[in-house]
């Protein structure tokens, strides 16, 4: 029986949104990867990617995915280049129902516009044009990783939250 839930999908997503109210209606507890990183590393994700590059970031990655995967009622918010290495999505599995927040490109750029100086990976010139190279790559990955997949373009984070509620329910092994 698994008693956890992570949260995989691109940057904008919503997995940090979403999840924190899914760790608060399932009565779970959340794990954010990305801020368990930056407290080993003793810094923010994006001077990781300047002073290490990705590399690095990606072994503090798989580091901190063993570390927490094994986890039990857990949320799980994952950074969205995890399912980059297959071995961070096999040691999820072992707890958690991975669920894919899925996004269109046009969304992604919205919801990124803010906060792309945050995300080392989107600051770049063309962000748009960077984001529909990166989807297009990830999304095999995202799909093969996903027991479950949720549409998010067009719902806000409560409908989201709803909707891996209704599937989770669904889900034989799952509690
Ligand atoms: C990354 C996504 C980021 C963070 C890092 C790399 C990626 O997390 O882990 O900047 O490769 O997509 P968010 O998806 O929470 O922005």
């Amino acid at each position: 029986m698994k008693t956890s839930v992570a949260l995989i999908g691109f940057m904008g997503a919503g997995k940090t949104a979403v999840g924190q109210v899914l760790a608060q209606r399932l009565g779970k507890k959340l794990i954010e990867l990305d801020a368990v990183i930056e407290k080993k590393a003793g810094k923010p994700i994006r001077e990781i990617f300047r002073d290490e590059g990705e590399i690095a970031f990606r072994e503090l990655e798989i580091e901190a995915t063993k570390k927490i995967a094994g986890e039990k009622n857990a949320v799980i918010a994952c950074g969205g280049g995890i399912v980059l290495n297959q071995i961070n999505v096999d040691r999820l599995k072992k707890e958690g129902v991975v669920v894919y927040l899925k996004a269109s490109p046009k969304v992604i750029l919205q919801r990124t516009a803010a906060d792309a100086g945050e995300r080392p990976l989107l600051s770049v010139g063309d962000r748009a044009s960077e984001i529909e190279r990166l989807l297009k790559f990830r999304e095999p990955f995202y799909r093969r990783a996903a027991d479950i997949t949720v549409d998010t373009s067009n719902l806000d984070t409560d409908a989201v939250a709803e909707k891996i509620m209704k599937k989770l329910k669904a889900y034989a092994g799952f509690h």
